[in-house]
């Protein structure tokens, strides 16, 4: 592929050196400490101190759960040469930008959960809308909105955080050479990898609603199962990130690919690549079961709501004692559980920074108990969700949900852990791929709230995203805003040490599927093998009184008549997360992969 000259930034980024160099001359866009950092972390590693490990070693090995061999062997790699969790993840993320065009990314965002030396942190790379965003951007001059702008092509697009969460956890935390980490990406861009079956189908899948409208068949034609896949570009991209830093991506050769990308059809700008950073925000924490959730918080819904969940599961034993899991009376309950949570992710979530969401308050335990209270083991019909405090603010949140966006998690023997998710959020993203750069680029944009309510003619209800994210003003679209996510890395510690790394792919199923794992390890006390092959459910509360199942474990015809007997409507759908998660039994991990997924669970010494 060529590279596009219209508007093309061409500084020569040749040597880390020079970046440095250019970065500090470049004074529009950054701060001296950054630039002092940068020549300090790409010509020499940062002071030993910073990177030293705890002397002994805390577990009996390290371990990772991996949604494809590729990033499991890159883990392994990596532990090899004596890096940490946090090497691990970073030269996962790279590897699986490579391996899971669909999902793994540089042109997407996510969210990123560490323990490290003892204490908890968390990681925000989401996206961001591009400074020219504008509320109504995808309706047209009547307000109605326009099929697929938000979803395809150039406009669908934020601003990419995944390249700067990666520089940013790796300085922080990481033992090995940034170059060292890139490497295994590096080598599977340049000799290939073989594609999995399942992979070919996504991309035929998603290649049909990209036909004619991206370069997207371009550039993957020929994803067939069994082939190798070889790509030039995104390799020279990833050695351009590897000799020159993270900031090359939005500053150097490769932010100049973006801005040409976008010149002429989408909004982001070289300001909008320079002005990106990701954040460290304090985690969300709760007790539960004598364990210490760690979890996302706003932007993401997701970790508010996997805490309202268990609290209010736990608030509720009495009515669930005698309970057979996922008994039609079980999942009554937990859809009732799922209408309130739904409800307070509808009405208050947003991104914090551009209005505060009442954190405290949605997870405080005086408040759940009231939720749960609410909560009634016999069906009325004024007992249907949608009624009173649960009432959907927004028609057609439809909860149609795809396979997209990957989650890994890792652990190392020195205790600390990594649970990593993150998304181009449809499969291939906006099926727009960076000429010269070889990457996709996502379309996280579809994440706001695309048709406020009360836009266009007589009021309208809102229309929230695909994947039937919060009809609240937080979650409209405003310039340099982060959409609301349910991508939801969690880990959970006993007594300070880790005892889980957990998450899933699934868009607003990642919550629910969380919760429901974790209430098979810990409340059914299953093993992980048989906690992570459990049949599982959906329910939100759009589409109302909706139970969702999966063809993994579709339900018992007997269990469908009784759930319509309680007057829910039973569906099919075609995804229930492909679960990553370590359990750690005293100091022996347990990695699990979900069976569902192409995934590999690995001990490694
Ligand atoms: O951030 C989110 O919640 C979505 N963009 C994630 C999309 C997703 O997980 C779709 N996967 N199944």
């Amino acid at each position: 592929m060529s590279v596009p000259t219209h508007g093309a930034f061409r500084a020569p980024f040749a040597s880390a050196l020079a970046s440095a160099r250019f970065c500090c001359r470049s004074r529009r866009v950054l701060a001296s400490a950054w630039c002092a950092a940068l020549a300090v972390n790409v010509a020499a590693p940062l002071p030993a101190a910073a990177k030293t490990p705890p002397p002994k070693p805390a577990l009996d090995a390290s371990a990772v759960a991996a949604p494809d061999p590729y990033s499991a062997d890159t883990a392994q790699q990596i532990f090899a040469e004596g890096g940490n969790a946090v090497d691990a993840a970073v030269a996962m993320a790279f590897t699986l930008a490579v391996t899971r065009p669909d999902a793994g990314n540089l042109g997407g965002g996510g969210f990123m959960t560490l323990l490290v030396d003892g204490k908890p942190y968390f990681l925000d790379y989401r996206e961001r809308a591009p400074q020219q965003a504008i509320r109504d951007m995808y309706l047209d001059d009547k307000g109605s909105v326009v099929p697929g702008m938000s979803t395809v092509g150039h406009r669908a697009v934020a601003v990419p955080g995944t390249v700067d969460g990666m520089w940013e956890a790796q300085r922080r935390f990481g033992k090995l050479k940034w170059k060292q980490v890139l490497a295994p990406a590096i080598h599977y861009a340049t000799d290939g990898f073989q594609v999995d079956p399942r992979l070919q189908q996504r991309r035929d899948a998603a290649a049909k609603s990209f036909a004619g409208k991206t370069n997207f068949d371009a550039y993957f034609p020929n994803l067939k199962a069994g082939a190798t896949l070889r790509q030039p570009e995104l390799a020279q991209t990833l050695g351009r990130i590897a000799s020159d830093g993270g900031r090359e991506f939005y500053e150097g050769r490769t932010a100049g690919m973006i801005t040409s990308q976008m010149y002429g059809h989408g909004l982001i700008t070289s300001q909008d690549l320079s002005q990106y950073k990701a954040l460290w925000r304090e985690p969300l924490a709760a007790d539960w079961h004598g364990y210490r959730v760690i979890t996302a918080p706003p932007p993401s819904s997701g970790g508010l709501g996997l805490i309202q969940m268990l609290k209010m599961r736990a608030d509720l034993q009495p009515a669930f004692d005698g309970l057979a899991l996922n008994s039609a009376p079980y999942i009554h309950l937990i859809a009732q559980i799922e209408d309130r949570v739904f409800a307070d992710r509808q009405r208050y979530i947003g991104d914090p920074d551009a209005s505060p969401v009442p954190t405290a308050k949605l997870i405080d335990d005086a408040y759940l108990a009231q939720r749960a209270a609410e909560v009634k083991a016999e069906v009325k019909a004024d007992d249907a969700p949608g009624a009173a405090s649960v009432k959907p603010a927004a028609d057609g949140a439809e909860a149609t949900e795809k396979p997209q966006t990957t989650h890994f998690s890792v652990v190392d023997k020195w205790g600390n852990a990594v649970s990593n998710t993150y998304t181009l959020n449809g499969d291939f993203g906006s099926g727009v791929v960076v000429d010269g750069g070889g990457f996709l680029l996502n379309d996280a944009m579809d994440d706001f709230v695309i048709k406020p309510s009360g836009t266009g003619p007589a009021s309208t209800p809102g229309v929230a995203s695909t994947a039937g994210a919060a009809d609240a003003e937080p979650n409209t679209i405003a310039p340099g805003r982060r959409p609301i996510s349910s991508m939801t890395p969690t880990l959970l510690l006993k007594d300070g040490k880790i005892a889980l790394a957990i998450g899933t792919p699934g868009g607003s199923r990642i919550l629910t599927t969380i919760f429901q794992v974790m209430t098979n390890l810990y409340d059914f006390e299953m093993p992980p093998t048989d906690a992570l092959a459990a049949m599982r459910f959906h329910h939100q509360l759009l589409p109302q009184k909706t139970i969702y199942f999966e063809p993994f474990r579709p339900a018992p015809d007997e269990l469908a008549a009784q759930l319509k007997a309680l007057a829910y409507t039973v569906e099919q759908q075609s995804f229930s997360g492909d679960v990553q998660m370590i359990r750690v039994n005293g100091t022996t991990p347990e990695p699990g992969s979900d069976p569902r997924g192409a995934g590999v669970a690995r001990v490694i010494r």
